[in-house]
């Protein structure tokens, strides 16, 4: 796996480690992928995401995930939700979980990454079966019907410009690995033991 984009700066060198990705596999016993949650706010991503989290780390699996809010609060937290910013939040998220998944960790990332365009190029990232996408299709009624954050309300008054369903789009996926009924028809549970199966029917666990 090496870096796609050109940097801007001229003179620095790619360095290779000692060990190649088999080598790692082996020794650490686990392979990385990246597990994208995608869906509106309060769909269930970092709700579902924990609890497959949860499950993988009982099992003695490294896992972690990557929430919207929480990067929002450190790394990205010079960003806003113009379509500009949420593009340069997934791009900087894509390239994080990039490196989880070269340590062979299995990064969960929890974003509302309301754009196909910024998912894909994630996508086009990561070697070929190692970005997971997981569609929440929770729809805007039953988000809004659950308004857990309250954030629906002020986006509704007016009190949040560009929020996600209301006032700025989101573009489900189109082929998603995992659609998830997460507007009330199926419990946490559930949603996560489908993750789960998924992940052991592609190999990863
Ligand atoms: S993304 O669109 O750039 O992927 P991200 O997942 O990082 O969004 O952050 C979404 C979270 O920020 C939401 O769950 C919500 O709590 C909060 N938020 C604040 N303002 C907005 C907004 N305008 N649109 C959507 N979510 C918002």
């Amino acid at each position: 796996m090496t870096s796609k984009t050109s940097p801007v700066s001229k003179n620095i060198v790619w360095h290779h480690g000692k060990l190649t990705e088999a080598d790692r596999e082996s020794k650490l016993g686990q392979q990385g992928a990246v597990v994208w949650f995608t869906g509106l706010s309060g769909s269930g991503k970092s709700t579902v995401a924990r609890e497959v989290e949860l499950a993988l780390v009982e099992n003695g699996k490294n896992a972690f995930v990557l929430d919207g809010d929480n990067i929002r609060h450190g790394l990205n937290s010079n960003l806003g939700f113009s379509p500009e910013d949420r593009k340069e939040n997934i791009r900087r998220i894509g390239e994080v979980a990039k490196l989880f998944c070269q340590s062979n960790v299995i990064a969960m990332t929890a974003f509302i990454s309301p754009y196909k365009a910024d998912r894909d190029t994630v996508r086009a990232l990561l070697p070929e079966g190692r970005f997971i996408e997981v569609y929440c299709a929770a729809s805007v009624e039953a988000c809004e019907a659950r308004d857990a954050k309250g954030l629906y309300k002020k986006a509704r008054a007016g009190q949040i410009p560009e929020f996600t369903g209301i006032s700025a789009p989101y573009e489900a996926p189109d082929k998603p690995e995992l659609a998830l009924q997460t507007g009330g028809q199926e419990t946490v549970e559930q949603s996560a033991r489908k993750v789960l199966e998924l992940l052991q029917q592609k190999g990863i666990i």
